[in-house]
């Protein structure tokens, strides 16, 4: 099929790539110039693993453009996958969204065609995309052309960053919201090869052993974006709900990694999102709880669990600093070295990264603080020149003299820092693992006073 995807950012361009690959012909619309060159030079916006190479494997595939012309009257399914970043009062921001669908409704070239709202946005964008596209439409149609001309879609996206790829092509269901027959018929046809599992998978990405076929949730439009909240407040609420325990355990002397295990193998509770620590950081759980609770606020509804899960999480940034605090008595002088500043492994994104919180209440409290991170730390300079940290080339860099070491980030290759030699060149060695992942007896043979969140 004719695909269109507007926005190249995370979900945009792994959706095209993806698509790309499942045999459709894409079109990559962008405003960003800068973005599309470096695109139709193979280079992939964002650090995201094994997405360079499929962008080259699909390259045939592939088109780039500025340009709507040139997009979307070809086009049979148009997604909208452009960003809704917050507003200051954390609502998001649509103009972009309204901006896409003005420009989509006066380019319809009168064959039917999908648009799908890929975005995250708000409950009742689609009806809302829809009228604004009717009207483009109908101004730019002016010598009346007749006939269903396009329906609106709603495909919400669950991917995550780090593992985007392979939450795309191996998914643990599609959801389409449509009001329309035809539209959801087109979708079908357009997802079949990942419905079905049909595909030949990617070399580097191998189909996963226990996948069948995947799936199809078809809802109206309203339930297919209320998905999409409601999944991603549930994981938030797991994560807040083991880092609850997680306190609790310290008080009791538990070790709630033990706890999640034994509550995570009950299949109606599942391991997963069990892994107690710091807590969520990035673009979507913390804006997407946020819109939960003011869309209910807007119909008089309060979100007491949504909204406990957001108190939690939020203290837990707190709890870094009070923690290391009751280990080092002052932290006024003393040199704290943070392991790690993008919000996950596997990622630049620096997104509500629990790491910059961090480093600015410490550097608040009179600590000079010395920062790491395999990939992310040009990032962190170019988009916040204000914050007032050392860069380390190397992660054993932090530690020299240093009076404490806090691991944010979870990346791999930190489990196997050479920690012996780390703890000699320390002032103290004292180490926060705050993702409750590094190997407790090999940081105290290593000479290591370790303590947990
Ligand atoms: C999340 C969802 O997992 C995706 O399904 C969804 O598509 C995406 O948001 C989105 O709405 O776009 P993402 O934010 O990329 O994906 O990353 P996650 O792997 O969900 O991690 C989010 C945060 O939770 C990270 O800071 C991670 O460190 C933290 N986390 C995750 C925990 O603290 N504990 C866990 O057990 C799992």
């Amino acid at each position: 099929m004719k695909v269109a995807i507007i926005g190249t950012g995370y979900v945009g361009i792994t959706t095209g790539v993806c698509l790309g690959w499942l045999g459709h012909d894409v079109t990559c619309v962008d405003t960003d110039d800068g973005k599309i060159e470096s695109l139709r030079a193979g280079v992939a916006p964002i650090y995201e693993p094994g997405l360079g190479e499929l962008l080259t494997q699909v390259a045939g595939r592939l088109h780039f453009t500025t340009s709507y012309v040139d997009a979307i009257p070809r086009s049979q399914v148009v997604f909208i996958a452009v960003g809704t970043p917050p507003t200051a009062d954390g609502s998001p921001n649509l103009q972009y969204l309204s901006a896409a669908a003005q420009s989509i409704g006066a380019n319809l070239d009168g064959e039917f065609t999908v648009v799908v709202n890929k975005s995250t946005v708000p409950i009742g964008s689609g009806n809302w995309v829809e009228s604004i596209i009717r009207e483009a439409d109908e101004k730019g149609r002016g010598s009346g052309r007749r006939g269903e001309r396009f329906a609106v879609a709603s495909n919400p996206e669950f991917l995550r960053e780090g593992t985007a790829l392979h939450d795309s092509l191996y998914p643990d269901r599609i959801v389409i919201g449509a009001d329309h027959a035809r539209a959801l018929e087109m979708m079908y046809t357009l997802y079949r090869p990942l419905l079905e599992q049909s595909f030949a998978p990617p070399s580097f990405l191998p189909r996963p052993d226990a996948l069948g076929a995947v799936p199809l949730v078809a809802t109206d439009l309203a339930s297919a974006e209320l998905i999409k909240y409601a999944a991603n407040a549930f994981l938030a609420l797991k994560i807040s709900y083991i880092n609850e325990i997680s306190q609790l355990a310290g008080k009791v002397g538990a070790d709630v990694s033990l706890v999640a295990n034994g509550i995570g193998l009950d299949a109606r509770i599942g391991r997963r999102f069990l892994q107690a620590g710091i807590g969520w950081g990035g673009s979507c759980f913390g804006k997407d709880t946020a819109a939960l609770v003011s869309t209910a606020a807007d119909y008089g509804l309060a979100m007491p669990i949504v909204s406990a899960a957001r108190e939690v999480n939020r203290r837990q940034r707190e709890r870094v600093v009070e923690r290391l605090l009751s280990e080092l008595k002052i932290l006024k002088g003393k040199i704290i070295g943070l392991l790690g500043l993008a919000f996950k492994p596997n990622t630049d994104d620096l997104r509500d990264a629990p790491a910059l919180d961090i480093a600015r209440a410490l550097v608040a409290r009179g600590a000079r603080v010395r920062v790491h991170d395999p990939v992310a730390m040009d990032r962190a300079r170019r988009e916040h020149p204000q914050l007032e940290v050392s860069y380390c080339a190397e992660p054993e860099e932090i530690a020299a003299q240093a009076d404490a070491l806090i691991l944010v980030t979870e990346w791999p290759q930190y489990r196997d820092l050479n920690w012996a030699r780390m703890a000699s060149a320390m002032n103290s060695a004292v180490i926060l693992d705050g993702r409750h992942w590094l190997d407790a007896t090999a940081l105290a043979s290593a000479g290591f006073r370790a303590f947990r969140l």
